[in-house]
């Protein structure tokens, strides 16, 4: 059987070891209901990434493309499933995705904004490549998270090794009212697996329609009185994975299977931007909720031998993480912070108001891998006041040309506060993600 290239998860808090073959494996497991502050990260042999074809993107499926790459590929193979298996399995579920979704998982376009490029004064040896996640499955980059969930789940039945073959299928689980909700519903909804949605008292609108039409159960969450700080929508997902739920999350510490599709984005713009032009990137500024958008492209842009710096952008409203980030500066720095995650991360009280509501978790669960991988790139946080917020929604819209929501256009805004601040010269180049589509 051929050797995987990734053996395993290793926990950056505690140190703990997770083999690649393990069923079910979803946290480190030195976590519990008392303690959920580790962080399971991939260990991996480095290989490069294989170019994958590029003049066709609009046909390549990711998943596909670095299968090799993927802890699922090495999780299939080491539980016996063979290569061909392994792609014809991926592709299978794909194709349902695309039934459910209208489309399936395919690179997304990645490319130098000329408009939007010159509209912010940058010269043409810079400028700023967009990465468009709008028409990705789901409306944004969620679903890459959880396909890889997804396909450990289906993998597992058809080695005819799921431990729930007498008994049913146990729920999936996840808290969101936004877009993690809806990526989740849909593939849920492709392979007719139930799933139960935590969402908070005052959810509505367009995602709860979309919940909805996917069939999936949507819990309301009230904060009860006994309820510890943080998100009831977290505890009552939490509360369902303990009674025997999948945990169906877009957080590391809540399923690290989730870092291992999420990827994806990441080897994606680092094979594109090689393809298209050698000089690479100088910065990359992420718009950061829980984190795992910026850590799974931090890795793999890193992957990919992309150097550039990363910037994670969260608004005034809710900066846990710029928090968290001068916490570990004062006590000595990134290399220490796994050490003094409760002294650094706690959640942020209260939230305030602004238009890019995707981006208001109140704990930035995926903290440790963002804020290494800020201090080894030579980044760092920023965080921007809501007239950024508002101006980069609207260039996303009306130069780039982009339909998106405020969240899925936050990294332009983090873009613009960097620009003012003279961290940005004109002449560099810098990618963002436009990474979700706005909902009416
Ligand atoms: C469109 C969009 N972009 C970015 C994010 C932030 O991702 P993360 O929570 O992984 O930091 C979210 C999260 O909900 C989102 O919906
Ligand atoms: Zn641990």
């Amino acid at each position: 059987m051929q050797r995987s290239l990734v053996a395993g998860w290793r926990c950056l808090v505690c140190g703990a070891h997770v083999d690649v073959g393990e069923p079910l494996a979803w946290r480190c497991p030195n976590s519990s209901a008392a303690d959920r502050r580790h962080e399971l990260a991939v260990v991996a042999a480095e290989a490069p990434l294989t170019d994958p074809g590029l003049d066709q993107a609009e046909a390549v499926n990711p998943f596909l493309a670095f299968r090799e790459h993927l802890v699922w590929d090495g999780f299939a193979a080491a539980n016996g499933m063979t290569a061909a298996a392994r792609a014809i399995l991926l592709d299978d579920l794909d194709q349902r995705v695309a039934a459910v979704a209208g489309t399936g998982f395919r690179i997304t376009p990645f490319a130098r904004h000329e408009a939007l490029s010159a509209e912010l004064g940058f010269t043409t040896d810079g400028g700023v490549w967009v990465k468009d996640e709008t028409g990705n499955v789901g409306g944004s980059h969620k679903a890459r998270h959880l396909f890889t969930i997804l396909a450990q789940l289906v993998t597992l039945e058809s080695l005819g090794r799921a431990p729930w073959a007498s008994t049913g299928r146990p729920d999936l689980a996840i808290a969101s009212c936004g877009n993690a909700a809806v990526a989740a519903a849909t593939l849920a909804a492709a392979v007719g697996w139930p799933i139960r949605v935590f969402v908070p008292e005052w959810a509505g609108g367009p995602v709860m329609s979309r919940l909805t039409e996917l069939q999936a159960t949507v819990v309301t969450c009230p904060r009860r009185p006994e309820d510890p700080p943080g998100d009831p929508c977290v505890l009552r997902f939490r509360e369902a994975v303990a009674a025997g739920a999948i945990p169906f999350s877009v957080q590391g510490p809540e399923n690290a299977w989730c870092l291992d599709g999420g990827r994806t984005i990441g080897w994606e713009m680092a094979t594109q931007i090689a393809r298209l032009d050698a000089s690479g990137l100088d910065h990359v500024v992420v718009q950061v909720g829980a984190g795992a958008l910026a850590a799974c492209a931090a890795a793999g842009l890193r992957a990919g031998g992309i150097g550039a710096r990363i910037h994670a952008m969260q608004t005034e409203a809710c900066a846990p993480l710029e928090r968290a980030w001068r916490r570990a500066a004062d006590a000595g720095g990134a290399d220490h912070a796994a050490d003094r995650w409760a002294a650094c991360m706690w959640p942020w009280e209260p939230v305030g108001q602004t238009a890019a509501d995707g981006i208001v978790d109140d704990e930035t669960y995926d903290w440790l891998p963002v804020v290494e991988a800020m201090a080894t790139t030579g980044g760092g946080p920023v965080v921007s006041q809501e007239h950024d917020v508002l101006r980069g929604w609207q260039l996303v819209r009306d130069v780039a040309g982009i339909d998106a929501s405020a969240t899925g256009a936050a990294g332009v805004a983090g873009l613009l506060t960097l620009l003012d601040r003279g961290a940005i010269d004109p002449d560099q180049r810098v990618a963002v993600i436009v990474s979700g589509v706005q909902r009416r």
